[in-house]
């Protein structure tokens, strides 16, 4: 390809391009680049017998797919139609110099703007397995999000025998109450929307109370049979016996962990979050709002007689209220008397009950990295600093003349070691480029809750949090571990933890306070899970490590929406470090200016 400018004559100049040709080629070679374009319209979906106008990549609902091979570069140009601001965050990709692809909106890059576009533009390094795209603004990901799947490079293998075919699921939910803030500004009718989302927010969180559940959950979008006229939507696995498929589950609920099953099938988990795990089998997967699990699924010997659900549905300890309705998916074997297929008994799993933590932890403890020579664990063995994070509701007052229909009066609010995450109006990252912090942010994220309490334990008189726009600041290539503790203020609740920008390791759990002095005897530093994002367990607690050897402003927060609106978030910043290739580079042209 580069050879065809090669100039019929030798000279010094041709000497030399050929030379930097040669020595850019095992680059090429190493991947191509793939080319998207997303334009974000408005499209009329049905579901639950009603057709709404719903924000959309393309018109699709879920959003296409992107399908790549490690090593390729993506360039995906997103084009905005529609009224509101929009971003697409590319969740699990650790965005190695590419920093200004990240998507979160207010932190890597401001909105793209009615009428704009933007150029997402990265490389797949070191990554293999499933993970997903979606809109990280607003409340937008509701409808904006799909497959993001790294085949392995051509010619590598998978570490488990290869399937027969792959199938995307992706969880999601239908929510009128979403729509209702999603539309409001585009004067649909005059009653439902006359200001922008943002404000309809700000709204929704000005009565301090819980937001709307959703209706129902989706598979691929569809509802499924045990929902009202949803039986003709119904996501059906079509399936021959005797085969190995793989299923690239993906959790792009709003605010639901959920457990899945297959009746009468067990799975085999293979990969999740993009990092392939020893192979477990298991009748039930639990899996969380960012989460993605890959698992086998090998179908019976011979034709069954009959047809499988594969329903899912939350796993919930919290206090408020959550959308428990069952999502149920066909698992049908293809016959060749296609008439006594109508006959066959319909066979529907159990799940675990909605407050099963025992089924939960067993399911994430069972998680170890593949750790071998192809696909180590770079634990780190040693620890540069060390975090100790309170991740848990609380409170804030009701503003006066008001009334807030928050917990007594108040406003229901989330933080990270007390501190509610306020977004700041241009973006994080552009301002530490600019070294402008100044009026953006701070940089005394706390190490440690503000006192020592009983933090799953009775939870204190005073409930309320500080607001702020706190960093924490980090050294090129610093070890960190940091251990989250959830708590009982306002009810126990798993937490999904979702680290942009890295993977981290997830080197100990448990339940009840983290005990610092016994608890890191217990660490696994030879295999634990690699992820990017961590499920806080209820009234317990997690310690993950990584090496900050990505320079740049990386959010961390719950992937629950609500959480994140509520402020369950912080953000680090990782210096640069000497050498090239260590720095963050200059941002796009194209950056979206807010
Ligand atoms: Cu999948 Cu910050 O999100």
């Amino acid at each position: 390809m580069g050879f065809a400018f090669h100039p019929p004559t030798f000279s010094i100049g041709t000497f030399l391009l050929a030379l930097s040709i040669f020595l850019v080629l095992p680059e090429l070679s190493a991947g191509i680049t793939r080319h998207y374009k997303f334009d974000i319209v408005l499209q009329n979906v049905t579901r639950l017998c009603r057709t709404r106008s719903t924000v959309t990549v393309n018109g699709q609902y879920p959003g296409p797919k992107i399908v790549v091979r490690e090593g390729d570069r993506v360039v995906v140009k997103v084009v905005n139609h529609m009224q509101n601001n929009i971003t697409i965050h590319w969740h699990g990709i650790r965005q190695l110099q590419s920093q200004w692809a990240d998507g979160p909106a207010y932190v890597t890059q401001c909105p793209i703007q009615t009428g704009r576009s933007y150029v997402y533009n990265f490389t797949i390094t070191g990554q293999r397995g499933t993970l997903w795209w979606h809109a990280h603004h607003s409340w937008l990901r509701a409808t904006v999000y799909g497959p993001l799947i790294i085949l392995p490079k051509r010619g590598v293998p998978y570490p488990f025998p290869k399937p027969y075919k792959e199938v995307p699921i992706l969880f999601g939910d239908d929510n009128d109450h979403i729509l209702f803030i999603r539309f409001v500004g585009l004067a649909y009718t005059r009653e439902w929307f006359n200001e922008d989302p943002e404000a309809v927010i700000a709204q929704s969180m000005q009565t301090g109370a819980g937001p709307n559940v959703s209706e129902a959950h989706t598979i691929n979008g569809l509802p499924g049979p045990l929902y009202n006229c949803s039986a003709k939507d119904t996501f059906k696995l079509k399936v021959k016996p005797g085969k190995t498929y793989l299923l690239r589950l993906i959790n792009a609920a709003l605010n639901d962990d959920l457990f899945f099953s297959i009746a009468n099938h067990s799975m085999t988990v293979v990969e999740t979050d993009a990092s392939y795990v020893k192979p477990f089998v298991t009748d039930t997967i639990l899996i969380g709002p960012g989460e993605t699990t890959t698992v086998l699924l090998r179908t019976k010997p011979a034709f069954p007689n009959a047809t499988f659900f594969m329903a899912a549905r939350p796993y919930n300890t919290g206090l408020g209220t959550i959308d428990n309705t069952t999502v149920a998916g066909l698992l049908e074997y293809t016959s060749t008397s296609p008439t006594s297929m109508k006959m066959l008994p319909l066979l529907k799993p159990t799940l675990p009950a909605i407050n099963d933590t025992a089924t939960a932890a067993n399911f994430s403890t069972k998680l170890r990295s593949l750790a071998t020579l192809q696909f180590p664990a770079n634990v780190p063995q040693t620890v540069d600093r060390r975090f100790y994070f309170t991740i848990g509701l609380g409170t804030r007052p009701c503003p006066k003349n008001q009334t807030c229909q928050g917990p007594n009066g108040t406003k229901f609010a989330a933080t990270v070691n007390n501190v509610s995450f306020v977004f700041p109006s241009m973006a994080l990252l552009q301002a530490h480029y600019l070294g402008q912090s100044n009026g953006v942010y701070t940089t005394d994220f706390p190490n440690n809750p503000p006192f020592p309490i009983n933090y799953t334990g009775t939870p204190p008189n005073n409930t309320f949090v500080t607001n702020g726009t706190k960093v924490a600041v980090l050294p090129f290539n610093t070890n960190v571990e940091l251990v989250m503790q959830d708590t009982s203020i306002l009810g126990a609740e798993s937490h999904p933890l979702h680290l942009h920008g890295y993977n981290f390791y997830i080197v100990g759990q448990g339940f009840g306070n983290y005990d610092p002095v016994n608890d890191p005897a217990k660490f696994n530093l030879v295999d634990p899970v690699e992820r990017n994002t961590a499920g806080v367990p209820s009234g317990g607690w997690i310690a993950v490590r990584f090496r900050a050897d990505n320079p740049g402003v990386w959010l961390m927060h719950c992937h629950f929406d609500v959480h994140l609106s509520w402020g369950l978030v912080m953000a680090w910043v990782v210096n640069d470090g000497p050498l090239r290739g260590q720095k963050l580079p200059p941002p796009p042209s194209d950056l979206p200016k807010c």
